[in-house]
């Protein structure tokens, strides 16, 4: 039997209600409702509506985690939970159901970082994380460059999206084209058919001016408005959009910038590991020439399982069990939701 410690994990800071139970770096079990199709219609989440899909899902979703887990609620060593960043609504049905569960079975609550989740779902595939590490986090909302010492207290960031996120960059394109909600998958999808060189678009800080003050920054929206400028000449001129070209040719700006400055800030800070998280890392593109540029550099390369890149539960669970391995004391009962939590804030103490 494995001390290991058993760890339930709620995640509802956006539009997934996820319930998970993991054992130490083992997924038990791992329930996702999603209320993406409710959303899809407008074209991106929309609060409310998100809050009220999480208030109907969690109860059954947890009784589906935990039948499917084999284990009983007294078993938990400790329940985690998303407490920010995201949507405040929805992070507060999911904070809210936490300390419900955690009061009534009496067993500590971590409220942790959904962002630092997206990095620690890594290790329900591949085992504890390597120190330091130098993680790409590639989510709807954040797009960073972290460099991890210790993924339970030791978090710095060197480096951020000074306007747009990656994730929001694919859901623009994808509006602008006429593609559906969300637009990253579809994307990733269409551009398997097209040219990448079809079209040339800006690789956002990337000049050599802008590298001495942007070094590891990111910077999308100019590329977003470049495509829509290019869609809209096209149109002028009555031709027929190539929108399989277009896709591959903005996919590959994001992914060209996002894996030349991951390699350039791995080899700044001597790093070997890099581990890529958040929903755009399921992106394939991304994680063949993120590969392919880690390889070349020496680097070792880990890539979560593309299932688990989106939001679930399991990366709060995990990372919950990572914070009970490590001795680190549960937050207060008092903690709240933080829709604006710093990345560098894995535990809310
Ligand atoms: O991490 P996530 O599930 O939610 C946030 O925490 O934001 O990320 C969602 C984002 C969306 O913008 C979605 O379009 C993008 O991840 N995404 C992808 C792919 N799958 C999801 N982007 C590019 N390629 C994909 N295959
Ligand atoms: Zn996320």
């Amino acid at each position: 039997m494995s001390s290991a410690p058993l760890v339930l994990g709620i995640e509802s800071s956006c539009d997934e209600t996820g319930i998970a139970i993991v054992r130490g770096t083992e997924i038990l079990a791992n329930e996702v409702a999603s209320s993406v199709e409710l959303h899809a219609r407008f074209g991106g989440v929309v609060p409310e509506v998100a809050s009220r899909a999480h208030l109907e899902a969690i109860v059954p979703c947890l009784r589906r985690a935990v039948s499917a887990s084999g284990v009983t609620l007294s078993d938990l060593d400790a329940v985690a939970v998303t407490a920010g960043p995201g949507l405040m609504g929805a992070l507060v049905v999911g904070v809210s159901a936490a300390k419900v569960l955690a009061g009534a079975l009496g067993k500590p609550l971590y409220g942790v970082n959904h962002l630092v989740g997206h990095v620690a779902v890594d290790m329900l595939d591949h085992g504890p994380l390597p120190s330091p590490a130098l993680a790409l986090l590639v989510s709807g909302g954040h797009t960073s460059l972290l460099l991890v010492r210790d993924i339970t207290s030791d978090i710095v960031e060197i480096g951020t999206t000074i306007d747009d996120a990656a994730g929001e960059a694919y859901d623009k394109v994808a509006r602008l084209l006429g593609l559906p909600y969300p637009g990253g998958p579809v994307i990733d999808e269409l551009a398997a058919a097209g040219d990448p060189k079809a079209i040339h678009f800006p690789r956002g800080l990337t000049g050599r001016r802008d590298l001495e003050r942007h070094r590891f920054d990111f910077s999308f929206s100019g590329l977003k408005t470049a495509v829509a400028r290019w869609v809209e000449t096209e149109q002028r001129a009555d031709h027929e959009i190539p929108v399989a070209d277009v896709c591959a040719s903005f996919q590959e700006a994001v992914c060209d910038v996002l894996t030349a400055k991951s390699v350039a800030a791995a080899t700044a800070y001597e790093v070997r590991d890099v581990v890529l998280g958040g929903g755009v890392a399921a992106n394939s593109r991304l994680r063949g020439l993120l590969e392919e540029r880690c390889a070349t550099a020496g680097l070792s390369l880990r890539r979560p399982n593309p299932a688990l890149c989106t939001d679930n539960g399991a990366m709060v669970a995990v990372l919950g069990a990572a914070m009970v391995a490590a001795g680190r004391p549960p937050s207060p009962i008092t903690f709240g939701a933080d829709s604006g939590l710093p990345v560098e804030t894995p535990l809310v103490t």
